[in-house]
């Protein structure tokens, strides 16, 4: 469920406190035991009653009553955690729209200083739900494996943002907390939605950017249609979490993906045919 700027506002502070409580202790419980929580927080049982309902009607956390009276942090409950801090530090004022909903992240617009990108990372909750329930165990991670999978993520993007920009077309990073990544918002639409009126010269420039980021160490490692975007003051490379660095053991086969996916949709769209083998020497070379 995409997070809800109405409910980070009306937060109550017992609810913020009850929250980062949750987070903390998840680290000993896989669900944080009732009176742990009411310790922790030092709110009466009556008030932890009605904000607990609260939150979980909101679906920021989850209760159970088996094998005793425990709560779980769900992932809006995270990304709230997350939007608080990037608030108290000023990156955020307000929360906009979402702007676009993947397997492994939610994209909101935001209102910074200017117009601003939250990507929210959302590593396998589902994943993890199934393979636990499959083959009835966690993953080593802890209890929270993808409360780890999804910061691991953003960080790992955010890395790469920092690395490339200004060097390479990317977003400006921003910002980072937890599972997510602020970043400057890109004026244009994904190769995928548009029709390019220059494509042999966008697609130099492509080529002159994956040549750059490789000479920074970076490859990025899911480049395609989807995460290319055009718009009247350029092309922007988005989406760099999985992004690896040219000593990693499978360096060579993921670059070639990578332009591979490039030249084939450019061929396949524009009819422009050049080689993968041409485009790799020269990003390369
Ligand atoms: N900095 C940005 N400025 C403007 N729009 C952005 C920006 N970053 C992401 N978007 C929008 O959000 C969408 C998803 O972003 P991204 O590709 O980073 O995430 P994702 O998890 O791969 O999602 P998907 O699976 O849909 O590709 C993009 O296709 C784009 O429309
Ligand atoms: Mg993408």
């Amino acid at each position: 469920m995409p997070i809800s700027a109405e409910i980070v506002r009306s937060l109550h502070r017992y609810e913020i406190r009850l929250l980062h409580q949750l987070e903390r202790q998840m680290r000993h419980y896989r669900w944080v035991p009732e009176d742990v929580l009411r310790k922790a927080s030092g709110l009466s049982a009556s008030e932890m009653d009605y904000r607990i309902g609260r939150l979980a009607e909101w679906g920021l956390l989850k209760s159970s009553s088996v094998p005793y009276k425990g709560y779980q942090l769900m992932f809006a409950g995270y990304d709230t955690l997350a939007l608080l801090s990037l608030t108290k530090r000023g990156t955020v004022q307000a929360l906009g729209c979402m702007i676009g909903e993947g397997k492994e992240a939610v994209v909101y617009e935001a209102l910074g200083l200017g117009v601003v990108v939250l990507k929210f990372h959302r590593i396998g909750q589902r994943s993890f739900q199934s393979a636990r329930l499959q083959r009835g165990y966690m993953p080593d991670d802890g209890h929270f494996p993808w409360v780890f999978a999804s910061t691991r993520s953003a960080r790992q993007e955010y890395e790469a943002l920092q690395t490339l920009h200004p060097h390479v077309a990317v977003p400006m990073p921003i910002d980072q907390n937890r599972n997510v990544v602020a970043m400057s918002f890109v004026p244009g639409m994904t190769l995928s939605q548009c029709t390019l009126e220059n494509p042999k010269e966008i697609l130099d420039l492509i080529i002159e950017n994956v040549k750059t980021a490789y000479g920074l160490g970076v490859i990025h490692g899911d480049l395609s249609e989807y995460n290319i975007m055009a718009g009247e003051s350029g092309i922007w490379i988005i989406d760099w979490p999985q992004w690896i660095g040219p000593d990693h053991p499978n360096a060579d086969v993921i670059l070639r993906r990578d332009v591979q996916n490039t030249v084939t949709f450019f061929n396949r769209k524009y009819g422009i045919s050049c080689t993968t083998e041409e485009v790799l020497s020269r990003v390369i070379g």
